[in-house]
């Protein structure tokens, strides 16, 4: 088995370099959650990796947040919903796991990054980005 859950493809890029710099670090950091995952690292290798998992998404969506409010994207609140609510989600699975939850290749986790990746970077992202660069040509 192999151990990537997001092989990288050009669909994910939104055409602005420093976020899809960010997106592939982040897919990167996901990848290497669920390598260790099946590969049933230690409770304290998992945090570690959910805690840089955590702070790479915040400051994405930062930066994220800064390029639209930026370009006046007209979608910024609903989009910076989309991040607040995502990271909501994020953290609760997270505090489920330092708790005590068992931790497994199909986890709530899993499911929520998945989710992001495949719907938010495809869609919101892309939507965002495509508007944004609209007003800069
Ligand atoms: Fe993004
Ligand atoms: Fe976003």
């Amino acid at each position: 088995m192999t151990g990537t859950l997001f092989e990288w493809n050009d669909s994910f890029l939104i055409g602005i370099e420093e976020l899809d710099h960010e997106h592939k670090v982040l897919i990167d950091d996901i990848n290497k959650l669920h390598e260790e995952l099946i590969g049933n690292e230690k409770k304290s290798e998992l945090t570690k990796c959910l805690g840089e998992i955590y702070v790479h998404m915040q400051a994405h969506f930062a930066l994220e947040e800064h390029v639209m409010k930026k370009h006046e994207y007209e979608f910024f609140d609903e989009h910076k919903r989309e991040h607040e609510e995502f990271l909501e989600s994020f953290t609760e699975c997270m505090m489920q796991f330092l708790n005590g939850a068992e931790i497994s290749s199909k986890n709530p986790i899993e499911e929520c990054l998945k989710q992001w990746v495949v719907d938010h970077i495809t869609t919101s992202d892309k939507k965002m980005a495509l508007m944004v660069q609209a007003k800069v040509a």
